[in-house]
């Protein structure tokens, strides 16, 4: 428990779902995604979402971070309610406060490895040569500084992933969410990586949310929520395999 007081207040959350519905539409068919999820998630934690392969995992994350709407419910971030932005405005609060780690990685490959790390940086105003230089450092930081000037597509799907990881943690945002970021990583990496997920996790204001079906990787959490077809079945704080 990191909360500070005996009391829960909006202060230690940063995510606070309420009642969410997701629904995906092929052809004329609705598929429920996410089936009123209740969650939260608190600042100064790491937090593991598992379950089997459809029961929701990445689109519940994708809804926390802004990149899904959703229909009906309530999804507060940062005490910043998301469906009470414009698209506009999302954008650029996902920018500043948000790293995203997604489940193909989805780097660019016209770019180098330092660009497309830098990349959140620039968003945000900085310039491009500080920004090249402080992606190299985290890139360094993720075991690939001698490959920052390689394109993605000379890497392996390993260091893909740790780019992908450097991105999301570049510009020091206050939640990081991670679909999967062990996956091609062998266990020094995905060991080394979950370590520097760990230690981000420790600052008071920011928080981790980690899916993975990794068990490796479920020491590393505070606690882990259970999906199951578009619902949380179940929380629990014991750092064991479920
Ligand atoms: N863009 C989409 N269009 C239609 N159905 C989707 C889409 N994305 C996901 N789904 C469906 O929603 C369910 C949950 O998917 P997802 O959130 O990706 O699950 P998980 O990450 O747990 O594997 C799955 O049945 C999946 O097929
Ligand atoms: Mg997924």
């Amino acid at each position: 428990m990191c909360l500070k007081g005996n009391t829960m207040t909006a202060k230690n959350l940063a995510v606070i779902c309420e009642g969410i519905i997701k629904r995906y539409v092929v052809g004329n068919q609705d598929f429920l995604a996410l089936n009123k999820v209740n969650f939260e998630v608190r600042t100064g934690e790491l937090m593991i979402i598992s379950g089997p392969s459809g029961s929701g995992k990445t689109t519940l994350i994708s809804v926390i971070a802004g990149i899904l709407n959703y229909e009906e419910g309530e999804c507060i971030i940062y005490d910043t309610h998301l469906n009470k932005m414009t698209e506009t405005e999302k954008l650029a609060f996902r920018a500043k406060n948000i790293g995203f780690v997604f489940q193909q990685f989805n780097l660019i490959p016209t770019l180098t490895v330092a660009e497309n790390v830098a990349i959140p940086l620039i968003i945000n105003g900085m310039e491009r040569h500080e920004a090249n230089e402080k992606a190299a450092i985290v890139l360094e930081k993720v075991g690939l500084g001698n490959r920052i000037n390689s394109s993605p597509r000379e890497l392996s799907g390993g260091q893909q992933q740790r780019v992908a990881i450097a991105r999301a943690i570049v510009h020091n945002p206050k939640m990081i969410v991670c679909d999967e970021p062990t996956s091609a990583l062998d266990s020094v990496n995905g060991h080394n990586i979950m370590t520097i997920l760990k230690d981000l996790s420790q600052d008071d204001s920011r928080a981790l949310i980690v899916v993975t079906h990794d068990s490796r990787v479920f020491s590393f959490a505070d606690r882990i929520a259970e999906m199951e077809d578009g619902k949380i079945i179940k929380i629990s704080t014991q750092k064991v395999s479920i």
